[in-house]
């Protein structure tokens, strides 16, 4: 039977009715104005364990039992949440191990969310605990169509990590498991740099501002624990669920989150849902923020290669950044629909109605303070909704597929930041939306694939921005790819490590097939430019230079001066049928630009709706079995045009248009060809 969550395009957010109990009318004027605004279901339950569970052992459903029916009598479907996200204060209080503890060791006072330890023994018997008596009322409940895990694991505002004596216990034994031997986590942390070497494992503990705050090994292997860690209670978390639902579960990610590897998290999951709150009109053009966001949901959709939710965005506000800027009329439309085109196939509220008291009372949502219908944001909610009721039938069963895809790999960028050399900020996400950037500016879908994954062949063209560890059978896959006619873009300070974090000697892997060996890297001053020429034209290096020898590759672009003068900066070689390019230089995006418009060129990849788009539109691409709907874009606060290279029918009003395409500020138009 088809899961119905995949029979529609789902409208609604994050409900918090406890709030409201002592004013029974507020349900049904919540009611009223969902079936307004064509809100089809709510996330119910995200921070309600104190209500559940009052007092230890005690459990009481009812308040929520009638939340749902009555909602669900006016068609309004629930996401159940287990309640994991905010622990109430007579469990902090009663037992402190639940409560994090610092890096310096120092262990949280009860209070804020997010915060628990995900080793303490209590903790995981009070999570199956109330999980279990949520799964066993809800099982049969014919409004719940999904279980919403927990809320954004790992997001209480430091590096997601407890320290205490049990994180240690289980972060020992999780390199037990490792290395098996402590020779073989000595030989590989490189312990004999400042006498650090290990006779025991008792002898080991989790960095800290006090303590170990330079032993490479250790502090990415505290990242990758602290990272399955929270997977293993996701995974404990859903256990429970299934012993009495099959209902599909999902856990609301973070984009470009640096604490949990979200290639490995989704298959925890049987669906991927994203919260994203963009800056937008931070800048005065919107291309950044657009093709940021863009870049998150194009990694949210690529880490199971379907459809996700979007389960959280405001209609207007966020409160929580240094500057909260509303969105300017007509940009929550845009912006939803940005999200669509790119793969969601919901669009969802933080938060229905604003709450009265305490820290969000100022967040954005779609009922505010002052109630009612008449507000701006209740009217673009509302339009939103009757967007998604429209077009819901056309797109639900569609998504977006790639010729192109980005390395991204979240161990790559742990081992990056840790590296003392060069700069501080190694720019890593920078670096890959500046690469992705260029594939929004052409309306060209992009996916995003890690270091371990099994589809590199189907793509014609991949792009590794500064892989610095390769690690897994990474080194085998590029090969195989490139011998057999795969297109490969790397670049500078690539090849560096190895999954232990230790430098390769001599030649490193794949030097051969790039056909060169780095001499140097090197970073440069602000006052010392140097410049390559490409294709008759002059470059600006943005920051760093390599130096390459031994080159058998072709040389595409040459460095102009300094010391570098004469050196490669770009080269390409041929491996087997297919073709390796290299940067031996950290570009400005626009030679980026120029590059990939010459290669998109050559391997003949571009967008069907023009090849001229205007600056700030762009076009996306959802289909299904020979269904095919463009989302033609605009982000700019005036109107465009845009040159069409073939007729085109809107959808889903089939009017036909030829020649040209005008776009109003703001607007999005879906269309086929
Ligand atoms: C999210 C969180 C929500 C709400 C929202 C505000 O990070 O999941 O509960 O706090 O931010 O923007």
């Amino acid at each position: 039977m088809k899961n119905i969550l995949d029979t529609r395009l789902w409208h609604g957010g994050d409900y918090n009715p406890e709030q409201w109990l002592d004013v029974p009318e507020v349900l049904e004027e919540d009611i009223r104005l969902m079936k307004q605004a064509n809100i089809n279901c709510v996330s119910l339950g995200i921070f309600s364990w104190a209500e559940y569970e009052p007092k230890e052992g005690e459990f009481y459903f009812e308040w929520l039992d009638k939340i749902i029916n009555r909602l669900y009598e006016n068609k309004i479907y629930t996401i159940l949440a287990t309640p994991t996200g905010a622990l109430p204060i007579w469990m902090q209080v009663k037992y402190p191990e639940v409560r994090q503890m610092q890096a310096n060791r120092i262990r949280n006072l009860p209070g804020n969310r997010h915060n628990f330890c995900y080793s303490s023994p209590i903790m995981r018997e009070k999570m199956r605990i109330i999980n279990e008596q949520v799964a066993k009322h809800y099982k049969d409940h014919p409004a719940i169509i999904a279980w919403h895990i927990s809320n954004e694991y790992g997001n209480n505002g430091n590096d997601s990590s407890c320290h205490c004596p049990e994180c240690q216990k289980a972060f020992r034994s999780w390199l037990k498991n490792k290395y098996g031997t402590i020779e073989a986590l000595n030989a590989a942390w490189w312990t004999k740099f400042w006498s650090h070497t290990y006779q025991d494992w008792e002898m080991i503990e989790s960095p800290a501002p006090h303590g170990e705050s330079m032993l490479h090994g250790l502090k990415i292997d505290w990242k990758r624990f602290v990272s399955d860690n929270i997977q293993d209670f996701c995974k404990e978390e859903i256990k429970v669920i299934r012993k009495y639902s099959e209902l599909p579960t999902t856990t609301n990610l973070m984009g470009f989150f640096g604490n949990i590897d979200y290639f490995k998290l989704q298959d925890k999951i049987d669906f991927v849902s994203v919260d994203a709150y963009p800056s937008w009109h931070e800048e005065k053009e919107e291309i950044n923020v657009a093709v940021e966001t863009a870049a998150i949901y194009s990694l949210t959709r690529s880490l199971k290669r379907k459809p996700f939710l979007l389960m959280e965005n405001t209609p207007t506000v966020t409160n929580w950044k240094k500057n909260n800027i509303t969105k300017r009329k007509g940009m929550h439309q845009l912006s939803a629909m940005q999200a669509i085109a790119h793969g969601s196939n919901s669009i969802q509220y933080f938060q229905w109605r604003q709450s009265r008291g305490s820290y969000e009372k100022f967040h954005g949502a779609v009922i505010e303070h002052q109630g009612g219908e008449k507000s701006r944001s209740f009217k673009e909610v509302q339009s939103v909704g009757a967007c998604l009721k429209d077009i819901s039938d056309l797109i639900v069963h569609t998504c977006n597929k790639s010729e192109v895809a980005i390395v991204f790999d979240w161990e790559n960028w742990w081992a990056l930041d840790e590296a003392a050399a060069l700069k501080e900020d190694k720019e890593y996400v920078e670096t890959v939306l500046m690469h992705f950037k260029y594939f929004w500016e052409k309306g060209i879908n992009i996916d995003f694939i890690d270091m371990d994954s099994q589809y590199m062949k189907d793509y014609k063209l991949i792009i590794a921005p500064v892989n610095y560890m390769y690690r897994g059978d990474y080194i085998e896959k590029v090969r195989e790819y490139v011998h057999n006619g795969g297109n490969y873009v790397t670049t500078y300070w690539s090849g560096i490590v190895d999954s232990h974090d230790l430098c390769y000697l001599n030649e490193r892997p794949l030097e051969d097939i790039l056909g060169f060996h780095v001499d140097e890297i090197n970073l440069l001053s602000n006052h010392q430019k140097v410049t390559f020429n490409y294709k008759g034209k002059q470059y600006l290096v943005r920051s760093l230079c390599e130096l390459l020898s031994e080159v058998t590759a072709n040389t595409l672009g040459w460095f102009e001066n300094d010391c570098y003068e004469g050196y490669p900066a770009i080269t390409q070689n041929q491996y087997g049928t297919g073709s390796c390019y290299y940067f031996a230089v950290q570009p400005e995006y626009e030679f980026l630009y120029d590059f990939y418009e010459d290669l998109l060129n050559k391997l003949g990849l571009r967008c069907d709706i023009s090849h001229q788009l205007p600056k700030g539109v762009t076009v996306a691409l959802r289909e299904d079995l020979g269904e095919k709907y463009y989302f033609i874009q605009n982000f700019n606060d005036y109107k465009v045009q845009v040159a069409l290279d073939k007729p085109i029918k809107k959808m889903p009003s089939h009017t036909l248009v030829s020649d040209s395409l005008n776009l109003e500020k703001y607007e999005t138009v879906i269309v086929t060809i």
